[in-house]
């Protein structure tokens, strides 16, 4: 079977585990923790960092960071996983959602000023794939009515919009280090502050509602309640093991690239007529290969081949159920809002293997059987 994704080896971790084991460090903010802040931090060029327990958790601590509460409304793309949702809704707040463009799965910034109200608070843009939402028209949207955008980089650690990496271009950015992801501590996320002003109140927040932080650096004799907080960092034995994997970024990001390069160039190539889109590279800056999907043009064509890829030992696998047509979502699409062009994204939308251990040698196998099919 060629699987549709393995984390990378951890090898380079395992030094790190037995480290962190033997120091009997495993609770939140050791050493570990502090090494992944500081890598990351350098890496997205010297934001502030704070590690979590989940991009599910970054994304709360964002809406709370941001005093979004009962009465508001935060835009999101119904194209999304359910946490960017929950997170406004947990705060009491109202989702409303924007459409994608289906050429690249991203906000499209055209349909999105109609979505907003005199309630709107945020808009949390979703890099999908990897590949970053056009900012620069939704900072503009972002500026003209005063609204924060979050940025929802599960998918894109590494990817770039003109010169900035994603989470840096908005308030606030949410990676995720999930199994799933290129890199990974199995559970993990990042929160990025960009906005100085909330520095402070993300650590109280994030360390349940303590000035544990201040405790720290001796600026309070003990720490105390002084906010609701929850907890959201994460173990260090976790941190340990994502050290590890940021050590390999570079290897593990040319890896994914080169096999990314390899679908693009294929589909481009072949430029098959049951296809709507694919993914793609970005004309404002770098991908990170997190995702490689074919969009169909009909649901039927990309039933038969994900059954056609299964049948030969390929594990390719759909995705979002759009939040509009879900059993829960379904219920914030507002009289106005048509989506009917996303309606089946969830079965006409399929991703192929690609992860940095993917052997070239599979993903030619892949790229045969696509062929044979697609003929
Ligand atoms: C767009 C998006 N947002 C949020 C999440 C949640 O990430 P986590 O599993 O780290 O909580 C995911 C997970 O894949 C995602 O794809």
């Amino acid at each position: 079977m060629i699987k549709f994704h393995q984390p990378y080896k951890p090898e380079k971790s395992l030094k790190y585990i037995e480290k962190n084991l033997r120091a009997l460090e495993l609770s939140g903010d050791n050493f570990f923790t502090n090494k992944c802040e500081s890598f990351i931090s350098d890496y997205i060029n010297g934001k502030k960092v704070l590690m979590t327990t989940s991009c599910t958790h970054a994304l709360e601590l964002a809406i709370r960071l941001l005093d979004i509460k009962n009465g508001d409304e935060v835009i999101i793309p119904s194209f999304t996983y359910p946490s960017t949702a929950n997170a406004v809704l947990l705060a009491g707040a109202k989702v409303v959602y924007a459409r994608v463009n289906l050429d690249t799965m991203l906000i499209d910034p055209d349909l999105l000023e109609e979505q907003i109200t005199n309630k709107t608070k945020a808009i949390i843009v979703v890099h999908y794939g990897g590949r970053c939402c056009d900012m620069n028209p939704i900072l503009s949207i972002a500026s003209k009515y005063n609204i924060d955008i979050i940025e929802d980089a599960a998918q894109a650690f590494g990817s770039t919009y003109n010169g900035k990496f994603a989470g840096t271009l908005g308030t606030l950015g949410c990676f995720s280090f999930h199994q799933t992801k290129n890199i990974t501590s199995g559970e993990g996320g990042a929160l990025i502050i960009n906005d100085e002003n909330l520095i402070k109140r993300a650590e109280i927040i994030r360390q349940k509602g303590t000035n544990q932080e201040a405790f720290k650096s001796g600026l309070v004799p003990r720490y105390e309640w002084v906010d609701i907080g929850s907890s959201y960092s994460p173990s260090d034995l976790l941190m340990a093991l994502l050290y590890g994997q940021l050590q390999q970024l570079e290897k593990i990001q040319n890896l994914q690239m080169s096999l990314f390069k390899t679908y693009v160039d294929f589909f481009k190539k072949h430029n098959f007529d049951s296809l709507e889109s694919f993914s793609n590279f970005s004309s404002y800056g770098q991908v990170n290969g997190h995702i490689f999907y074919l969009l169909f043009k009909d649901a039927a064509t990309a039933t038969a081949y994900k059954s056609y890829m299964r049948e030969n030992n390929i594990q390719v696998v759909t995705h979002f159920v759009p939040l509009h047509i879900s059993k829960k979502g379904s219920s914030y699409l507002r009289p106005q809002d048509d989506f009917t062009p996303e309606d089946d994204l969830s079965i006409r939308l399929i991703r192929l293997p690609i992860y940095a251990g993917l052997m070239p040698s599979d993903q030619k196998i892949v790229l045969e059987k696509t062929l044979t099919f697609m003929r």
